[in-house]
């Protein structure tokens, strides 16, 4: 699978070469290919910016550098899926990601910056996606969250396929059930004495309990009420 990032911050990119998703781009499963957005400015100073039509502060991303950007990068690799990375997006979630795992070749992620983009990039698109209500001052580190979250369903990538079984699981609403390793003691917190009992079956049936617990504590109500989550 391609990874294509259009952006004014390449370099933010190298930060995926570490751990698991480093490994497995060494290993060929998936490439990431940055294309600078400043190599297709307008002008001696290859701007890439301007000031808002019917003014205001800050400025607006304009659509013909985008677009250069977006042809160069379709007419190397056809077929990818262009996907406007930006705060008013579809959110994204683990379906979504499952989503994106099949396309192929790949995917174009756009990552905006400064203040705003012409309304008009998105008629160059297929799809716009935020990963949170909150704002970033670019798109890159969204960008890299997708990458990632997309990254680990690929075939081969994790070492134990069973940890994705148990995680879909997991995702279909239900949160993960808490989890201990040694030492059995810490600090006077003890690990739960049904986890040493070896009773398959009660572990399971305290574990889905657990599960349920913690989903109808942690979703008790929409991220950002104030007032709504007791236990953050
Ligand atoms: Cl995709 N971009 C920016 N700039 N901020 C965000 C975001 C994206 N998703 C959440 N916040």
């Amino acid at each position: 699978m391609e990874f294509h990032v259009i952006t004014l911050f390449p370099a933010m990119l190298n930060a995926l070469d570490t751990g698991l998703i480093g490994r497995a781009r060494e290993r060929g499963l998936f490439t990431i290919n940055g294309h600078d957005l400043r190599r297709h400015g307008l002008g001696k100073y290859r701007q890439v910016d301007d000031t808002p039509y019917g003014g205001g502060c800050g400025m607006v991303m304009r659509t013909e550098p985008i677009a250069s950007a977006i042809e160069a990068v379709e007419a190397s690799r056809p077929g990818l899926l262009k996907i406007l990375m930006t705060p008013s997006g579809e959110r994204l979630s683990q379906p979504l990601v499952r989503e994106l795992a099949e396309a192929r070749p790949g995917l174009m992620l756009i990552a905006g910056r400064y203040e705003g983009i012409d309304d008009r990039v998105r008629s160059l698109i297929d799809r716009e996606i935020s990963i949170g209500d909150y704002v970033l001052s670019g798109g890159e580190l969204a960008a890299m969250v997708l990458i990632e979250a997309v990254v680990r369903l690929l075939p081969g990538v994790l070492g134990n396929p069973e940890s994705l079984a148990e995680e879909s699981f997991a995702t279909a609403g239900m949160l993960e059930y808490p989890q201990y390793t040694r030492p059995e003691e810490f600090r006077g917190q003890r690990v739960p004495q049904v986890l040493l009992s070896g009773d398959h079956e009660k572990i399971r049936a305290w574990r889905e309990e657990e599960s349920r617990k913690r989903t109808a504590r942690r979703h008790a109500g929409p991220i950002g009420l104030a007032g709504s989550r007791q236990d953050r």
